[in-house]
């Protein structure tokens, strides 16, 4: 009877060890494979850390947002997929004062009004891409930079020159950056498309992105390339506020610059973009289009300034025509667009 309970007890113990074992083992198997993806990862992003204490920082924060995303998609009950980007071993707080940088003026101060030239505007396309009617120069990307706010203005600008010219101009960011310093605009800091818009029509236009190309860094004006403009706009005016059929009037005659709250799709892959994010406007893009998704779900088509490889080839698709009236992500609180 004694040896009886003796031998329980030890197999019992047997037992708890090796499955204490085992699990420590796929344990150590499971941190070894997300290594070995974090390696694959810099590889393929060409990143590399200055010593081992910053690879182990990095390392974990890859890892948590690598469950993030595998949950996220593993989950499949969305209408969008997240993917292990470029962002990825960035914390939200890094990735916001590096990747974005959406900064307005408090709103008090902010007295310009401006009218809609397009507020009776009755008929417009059931759907639009921009692209399609080469008014849209190629993805770009911002970098390490929190300059979105120029991508943004100069995106909407390129768009309005070739529709008014017939002539698609990659135009320059970088002269942004370094000469528009107006308003509250702080180069790689942050700024407002508003405040590039001003400079764009006291210094009497923008020169090419050939001529002044982007360097992802704030530097001084060159003046020569300043007085060299290659387009020119004569205003801008603002989409009234918290208006999705406002917007949709202007985005139906040209590509419009949106603040939006970018939290939620940092490492968005693709589809119609619904996820939950607030209205904290902290990134500028451009809307170059709209249209209705197989399912029914009408979306806004935004240029991004993250690379090609983010998203759809550069691209997002956000859900358009939601319920609370900021729009999905506040993109309808702060939207303008430049009067060629
Ligand atoms: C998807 O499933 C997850 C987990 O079951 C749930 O928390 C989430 O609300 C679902 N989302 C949608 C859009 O149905
Ligand atoms: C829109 O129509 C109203 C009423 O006819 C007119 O007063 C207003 O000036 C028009 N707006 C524009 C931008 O043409």
């Amino acid at each position: 009877m004694a040896l009886t309970l003796n031998t329980n007890i030890i197999i019992s113990l047997l037992m708890v060890l090796s499955i204490w074992a085992s699990l420590a083992m796929s344990r150590t198997l499971y941190e070894a494979s997300i290594a070995e993806r974090h390696e694959q990862w810099m590889a393929r992003h060409g990143r590399t850390y200055e010593d081992q204490a910053e690879k182990e920082k990095r390392f974990k924060i890859f890892k948590q947002n690598l469950e993030f995303i595998e949950k996220f998609n593993n989950a499949g009950n969305q209408t969008y997929k997240l993917s292990i980007n470029q962002f990825a071993d960035l914390t939200d707080d890094e990735f916001l004062a590096s990747r974005t940088g959406y900064k307005p003026v408090p709103s008090q101060s902010r007295t310009a009004t401006t009218s809609f030239g397009y507020e009776n505007l009755t008929e417009v396309p059931t759907s639009l891409d921009w692209r399609e009617k080469d008014a849209v120069t190629q993805v770009k990307d911002q970098g390490n930079c929190g300059c979105c706010w120029a991508f943004s203005a100069v995106a909407a600008m390129e768009g309005i020159t070739q529709i008014k010219t017939g002539k698609l101009i990659s135009l320059s960011e970088q002269q942004l950056l370094d000469c528009s310093t107006n308003g509250n605009n702080q180069g790689c800091n942050g700024g407002m498309m508003e405040n590039a818009y001003n400079y764009i029509i006291n210094n009497q236009g923008l020169t090419s992105e050939t001529n002044y190309p982007y360097q992802a860094t704030e530097g001084t004006c060159d003046t020569q390339q300043e007085t060299a403009p290659a387009a020119q706009i004569q205003s801008y005016e603002k989409v009234p506020s918290n208006n999705e059929e406002a917007l949709l009037q202007a985005v139906a005659k040209q590509p419009v610059s949106v603040a939006i709250d970018s939290s939620g799709f940092r490492y968005y892959n693709g589809g119609v973009f619904d996820g939950n994010c607030g209205t904290n406007l902290n990134h500028a893009v451009t809307i170059i289009g709209y249209g209705t998704a197989d399912d029914g779900t009408k979306y806004w088509l935004i240029k991004n300034s993250w690379g090609q490889t983010w998203g759809e080839n550069g691209y997002m698709r956000i859900k358009r025509d939601v319920e609370a009236v900021e729009g999905l992500c506040g993109l309808a609180k702060d939207a303008s667009y430049p009067v060629a």
